[in-house]
């Protein structure tokens, strides 16, 4: 038992250390560097060990398992410290950005051994979710954005972007609340900066409830206009920012502002490659709401989140990072202008057309490497030689891309517009670097022979120096007469002398000793101190003189970070257009043709990643046609697992891909541009945002009916199946009235309401058309096949019986069918013929033709007639047969 009284001191919090109270020097500079960074946790460089002290200590050592020690106390009270070898830092800080933590570094910033009291240290970085420049903590395929948002008095929304690790900066203006969120969910930002006023309001809950991001507040100053354009002035270094195309954009810029002085704080001082604020209007883009980019699984899956499986992964055929990036951004923001899209379209044709042009451009950027954040690295300061060498080789292949490119039929295409000449920049790589350069930047070994005359001499100089030394060491022996006299070095010593004990007899006079070992004894001569000056100072004056070569080279390369983005863009384009063409080839897909019409005509369409999935049977095409005259509502019927909701996806995500500028899977295709895809699929529950299945399906279905217009594409899959039968119809019916008559969108609505299809009775621009199957023995055979005219029946509890539920629930559902489609319910809808408690079960006879599959099997093959059953559905008959004859 503890003794009474004895309770351990409270560890001592870093506030505290700010009440006048004496403390040592180093806790005091601890303490002014946590001040800056109050947020963050810090890493505070001590000899080999990053330290963290106090609250920091405590919440790290709890999330990256270390040891949580106190070191000094201060009267009583312990201070909590934990630490990591400096060597792993990257490591730990890796795993607390990934956790959303905030990291600041403080390194020691002068040399130990020379300074007076106590090491200068000073916060070097600082690292957030949104703020990462190091390859080993980002996604090579994604971006990285900090974004920040603004709101201004009359309810629009400004909205900022940068990604730090490429120099990509945009912003944008919102009329609507709905619309700042679908842009955050487009890009996908790692972290958002608002203005810290509006936390606990409900503009900020709203986006915080349907997002899961990391949220930073920032002083509202932060936001005013005036430091906005001050701060972009001074990036910019231009008088004025008309030539931006800026002046129409306020809560853009005050966004943007917001995002440099945050950076700024955060010590993030080269943006030299962030080449300009680019303002973009989401009404040029297609619209896509973060239901449908969700629903339509562009990025991820629904089902498990993953990259493989989506659109995007299906799409990416690039070969570099850079082309990954372009070709997602491609897919978030298709285009809505014919013109723009057809150029893009001409680009992959080209491509498409000339395999050896195809391969051979593909071959060269096997060659290139993320030359984007290669010089994001370049301007946080922290690239070393070896990514300059990976720089210089990924510039080499350009001119030989750009020639490649060099035609009369790829040169009239913006998209393959010739490249700047950087190879100045590459020769100077190439001269000042080594071919194989170490990581490190202290050691030496960076700088190539005869780029410097002094560092060359110092070279030899040392090389001389070790030489000189051999020399030295056989001279001894044959003046001692001591065979096994060494001449050594090491760290603390230096050079010495050394001779064994059996040998001390012979040692001469004016060897002085140095150390003394139980098997030997260790010396030195004036000679030798004398050369160990010389040699040791060689090497010193070379690492030094190396570092200085390589910063000034790295200084020379980012002051042309500018050109290099450049470059990297037109690299990024270059792949991901010919990414496209070799998807389309890969997949045997063709060129759409895009007009400002309203038909969308698809032959033989395929959904792109369901016909590459394993099904176990062929995917079967589809003709699908919409327009506003006959066809703009298509009601669209057929049985469970027919196949409604597949086609319907296919229609969005062809319209999606072609507007994005790719081929298409399709025998044939025209479409009339799409300026929204609206979908409202499956019963997906937001719980997290405090909603019920039905209320989550009704509110996007009023976003819907708000938002769509005449130009639209709208995918309805079963409406108002969350709630009763009755209530679920009425709306259904209402909603596709309303879209019939008011809207005119184009749209496709898939229901298991058959009386729905009563609408197309009424209207000439509402069609009925069902998935075929064939009915045959009891048994559906999937045919995969959209046709005019409305499905006669549901197939459920087939269907049901294909997904295993058991015989007897199979037969007691066709009992209570029958009862219902002879209407034989009461006015409250209970079965008028419910069996009676210990009624005899009147069905029997089905439960052992169930049972019995070779009677079944005969039953079925009788009923069969021939001369009805086109080839394809015999043989779907046959492995319908044949797989029910093996599961039973
Ligand atoms: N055209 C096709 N060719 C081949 N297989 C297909 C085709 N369309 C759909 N399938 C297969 O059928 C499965 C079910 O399709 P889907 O989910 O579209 O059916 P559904 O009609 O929407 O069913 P439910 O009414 O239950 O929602 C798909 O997962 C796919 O495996
Ligand atoms: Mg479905």
């Amino acid at each position: 038992m503890e003794p009474q009284g004895r309770q351990p001191a409270a560890p001592l919090r870093v506030a505290e250390l700010s009440d006048g109270r004496r403390v040592t020097p180093m806790l005091r500079q601890f303490a002014d560097l946590k001040e800056q960074v109050p947020d963050a946790l810090l890493f505070f460089r001590m000899g080999d060990f990053y330290e963290l002290f106090f609250e920091d200590a405590e919440v790290a050592a709890g999330l990256l398992d270390l040891t949580l020690t106190a070191r000094d106390k201060l009267g009583e009270r312990p201070i909590p410290m934990a630490g990591v070898p400096h060597h792993a830092v990257r490591n730990y800080i890796r795993k607390l950005i990934e956790l959303g933590h905030k990291v600041a570094v403080a390194d020691q910033v002068e040399d130990p051994k020379t300074a007076r009291g106590i090491v200068k240290r000073a916060i070097t970085e600082v690292i957030t979710p949104g703020i990462v420049t190091d390859p080993e903590n980002l996604d090579a395929k994604e971006a990285n954005y900090l974004s920040a948002i603004v709101r201004t008095e009359t309810g629009a929304g400004g909205l900022a972007y940068i990604d730090v690790s490429t120099g990509e900066f945009a912003c944008t203006e919102l009329d609507e609340e709905s619309g700042l969120l679908a842009e955050l969910d487009r890009l996908a930002a790692r972290e958002v900066l608002f203005d810290s006023s509006l936390e606990g309001g409900p503009f900020l809950s709203e986006l915080q409830a349907a997002l899961d991001l990391r949220w930073t507040p920032v002083p509202v100053e932060t936001f005013e206009r005036r430091d906005a354009e001050r701060e972009l002035k001074d990036l910019f270094a231009v008088a004025d920012l008309g030539g931006f195309g800026l002046d129409e954009s306020d809560a853009g810029l005050r966004a943007a502002g917001a995002i440099l002085h945050y950076l700024r704080a955060s010590h993030v001082d080269n943006l030299g490659h962030v080449r300009r604020l680019r303002p973009y209007r989401l009404e040029t883009f297609m619209g896509l709401d973060e239901n449908t980019r969700r629903n339509l699984e562009l990025f991820r899956t629904l089902a498990d989140r993953r990259r493989k499986g989506s659109l995007l992964g299906l799409m990416d055929q690039s070969i570099t990072s850079m082309g990954s990036r372009r070709i997602r951004q491609w897919i978030s923001a298709p285009l809505l202008n014919p013109a723009d899209i057809d150029a893009r379209l001409d680009a992959v044709a080209l491509m498409v057309d000339s395999p050896e042009l195809r391969a051979a451009v593909r071959d060269r950027l096997a060659r290139v490497q993320d030359v984007e954040r290669l010089t994001g690295r370049l301007m946080s300061g922290r690239a070393n030689a070896r990514d300059l060498v990976a720089l210089r080789r990924s510039l080499e292949e350009a001119p030989a891309i750009d020639q490649l490119l060099d035609r009369d039929d790829a040169r009239s295409l913006p998209l393959f517009a010739p490249f700047a000449d950087l190879s100045d920049l590459c020769a100077d790589i190439e001269e000042t670097l080594a071919d194989d350069p170490p990581a490190g930047l202290k050691e030496g070994g960076l700088i190539r022979r005869g780029c410097h005359p002094e560092l060359d001499e110092l070279i030899t100089l040392s090389r001389e120096g070790k030489a000189a030394l051999a020399r030295i060491e056989t001279e001894e022996r044959k003046k001692t007469g001591i065979g096994s006299l060494k001449v050594r070095y090491n760290r603390v010593f230096g050079y010495y002398i050394e001779v064994t004990r059996a040998n001390l007899s012979a040692v001469p006079e004016h060897y002085i000793r140095k150390q003394t070992l139980a098997n030997s004894e260790r010396y030195y001569t004036p000679e030798l101190k004398e050369f160990e000056a010389k040699v040791l100072g060689a090497e010193e004056r070379r690492c030094t003189l190396e570092l200085e070569l390589f910063t000034q080279l790295r200084n020379r390369v980012a002051a042309r970070a500018a050109e290099l983005g450049e470059l990297a863009s037109r690299l990024a384009d270059v792949d991901a257009g010919t990414a496209l063409a070799e998807l389309a080839v890969r997949h045997d897909y063709v060129r759409p043709t895009v007009d400002d019409g309203l038909v969308l005509h698809l032959e033989a369409a395929r959904h792109p990643v369901v016909e590459r999935m394993n099904l176990g049977e062929r995917f079967v095409p589809n003709d699908v046609h919409l327009d506003p005259d006959e066809h703009q509502l298509l009601i669209v019927s057929g049985p469970n697992m027919a196949g409604k909701s597949t086609v319907m996806r296919q229609v969005a995500l062809i319209a999606l891909m072609a507007q994005a500028g790719s081929f298409v899977p399709a025998r044939e295709a025209h479409l009339g541009v799409v300026d929204r895809i609206f979908t409202r699929v499956g019963a997906s529950d937001n719980l997290a945002r405090g909603q019920s299945t039905f209320m989550v399906e009704m509110s996007e279905t009023a976003a819907i009916l708000h938002q769509a217009t005449s130009r639209s594409l709208c995918i309805l899959d079963e409406i108002g199946r969350g709630t009763s039968t009755y209530d679920g119809l009425a709306i259904a019916w209402a909603v596709a009235e309303h879209i019939a008559d008011r809207i005119h969108c184009r749209t496709m609505f898939a229901t298991h309401y058959h009386e729905l299809s009563q609408l197309a009775l009424t209207r000439d621009h509402v069609q009925n058309v069902n998935i075929a199957v064939s009915e045959l023995g009891g048994q559906v055979v999937f045919l995969r096949r959209l046709r005019p005219g409305s499905a006669s029946r549901s197939y459920g509890i087939q269907v049901a019986r294909l997904a295993g539920l058991p015989d007897e629930v199979l037969v007691r559902s066709r009992e209570l069918l029958a009862n219902l489609e002879t209407d034989a319910m009461d006015s409250i809808g209970d079965p008028r013929l419910a069996r009676r408690k210990g009624e005899e079960r009147t069905t029997q006879g089905q439960l052992t033709l169930f049972n019995d599959p070779g009677s079944l099997l005969r039953d079925e093959l009788m009923r069969v007639d021939m001369d009805q059953l086109t080839p394809l559905e015999a043989l779907n008959l046959l492995a319908d047969l044949k797989s029910r004859m093996g599961s039973s």
